[in-house]
């Protein structure tokens, strides 16, 4: 297994080129088993989640073309082989699970595995299910997967969701498309990536209105077409680079990034004493000089602070002056990057789902090892700012959801390099 060394202290200076959001091309790239006309996705994310969704779809008999070295993915499920997700490929990554919707409003069946539980937490599909039934889905859960059949199609229902799942959203969002009548989603999640994703279906020819508010309205239609859809930019990597001046000292500038993804943790960098410029390419941060302040965090569904970024910003704060109080509302485990920060030096008391952290002066590099993806990456942040070396390994985790991460901050200057693993 590799594992990256970053040696800390090395001011930043330079661009660094936000890639298409690998939680938005993990749901378009199922879209495609809508219709048996193409889908062309560009700006797609190269990275391993992507390449197991891919072979996630081969084995359903999609055709998944990756060309420009990934950046532009074509899609055709013209000839379908099967409507069973296995569960060796599902276990790696529950996003495997937006199968689901589409393979029911299409082909009226499906047999989906149960992702299973990860690092931070059970993760659990009572959503997806409730919400499918609501649409006529008949769904038994047998040896760990999801039998679902939906004999003579779905059908146009109103969907409450108990809590605004993304995961469910996408599903119910992609089977209403194709359902008999109109869908009405309550309570829906308004991630951005369920706005590109209702942008793609509705170029595929889907009728959609509400996307990114909490009701989504799909009047059905009998086929959707072929289309030629751009990823939208990952407000996850932008958030995460968006950090990297601020452990590192410096100035960097995020081309793509977009002021109407990251609000309300730009809020928080703020409330920090960050400041963040718009430019014309994307945004600009700057460590000023003097330590961040502490700031309160509290994980919350779009538009709240979101769930994915409270690793990087408990990195943050492990410097920050004063004593910040993180919550995480949306996992149950999420804050197995506190234990890893501590051998840092961090100051961290884990309660819960709540964290103290107690700012120092500074982190000192060590061994540390990376559990989940968001974590491992606040993990290289914490090393940027570190004195000395760490090394941070099982960077598999890291390779799911950021690009060439060593490529991108070396080329503003990092101290940062990928060793092989055996
Ligand atoms: C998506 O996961 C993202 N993944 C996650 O990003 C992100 O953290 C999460 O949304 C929240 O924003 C992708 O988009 C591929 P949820 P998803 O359904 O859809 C519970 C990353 O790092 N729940 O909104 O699985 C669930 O257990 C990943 O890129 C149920 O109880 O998230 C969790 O506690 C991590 N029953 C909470 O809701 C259900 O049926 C949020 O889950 C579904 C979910």
């Amino acid at each position: 297994m590799d594992s990256i060394v970053v040696k800390g202290g090395t001011p930043l200076k330079g661009k660094i080129q936000i890639a298409g959001a690998k939680n938005a091309a993990l749901a378009l790239m199922p879209a495609t088993l809508l219709s048996e006309e193409p889908l062309t996705l560009t700006n797609a994310p190269r990275l391993s989640d992507i390449k197991t969704m891919t072979e996630l779809l081969r084995s359903l008999g999609v055709e998944v073309t990756a060309l420009q070295d990934g950046k532009v993915q074509v899609l055709s499920s013209h000839a379908m082989t099967s409507t069973t997700a296995d569960y060796d490929i599902v276990r790696k990554m529950r996003a495997s699970n937006l199968v689901l919707g589409p393979l029911l409003a299409r082909h009226h069946q499906a047999v989906v595995s149960l992702p299973g539980g990860c690092a931070i937490g059970a993760r659990p599909m009572d959503i997806h299910v409730t919400a499918l039934e609501a649409m006529g889905a008949e769904i038994e859960l047998k040896d760990g997967y999801l039998h679902a059949t939906a004999k003579g199609g779905l059908k146009g229902a109103k969907v409450p969701l108990r809590f605004a799942s993304v995961g469910a959203t996408e599903n119910v969002l992609m089977a209403a498309t194709l359902a008999k009548g109109t869908t009405v989603i309550e309570n829906a999640a308004r991630e951005p990536e369920i706005v590109d994703l209702a942008e793609c279906l509705r170029r595929m020819g889907a009728q959609i209105d509400g996307e990114g508010t909490s009701t989504i309205t799909i009047q059905g239609v009998d086929r959707l077409g072929a289309a030629t859809h751009p990823v939208v930019t990952d407000r996850i990597e932008l958030g995460t680079y968006m950090l990297a001046p601020v452990f590192a000292g410096g100035e960097v500038e995020c081309v793509g990034g977009r002021l109407d993804l990251v609000g309300s943790f730009v809020e928080k960098l703020h409330a920090a004493g960050v400041e963040v410029t718009e430019t014309a390419d994307g945004l600009k941060v700057s460590r000023s000089n003097g330590r961040a302040r502490a700031v309160d965090v509290t994980t919350e569904v779009f538009p709240g602070f979101p769930t994915d970024l409270q690793a990087q910003m408990m990195a943050m704060l492990c410097t920050a002056e004063g004593t910040s109080v993180l919550e995480e509302k949306i996992f149950e485990n999420r804050f197995m990057h506190a234990p890893e920060l501590v051998r840092m030096g961090a100051d961290i008391e884990v309660h819960g789902g709540t964290a103290t952290v107690h700012g120092v002066d500074r982190l000192k590099g060590a061994p540390v090892m990376a559990t989940d993806l968001r974590a491992s990456v606040s993990l290289i942040l914490a090393g940027l700012a570190a004195e000395g070396e760490t090394v941070v390994s099982r960077v598999y985790h890291l390779d799911r959801g950021y690009e060439h991460v060593e490529e991108k901050l070396g080329a503003v200057g990092a101290q940062i390099e990928r060793i092989a693993g055996s």
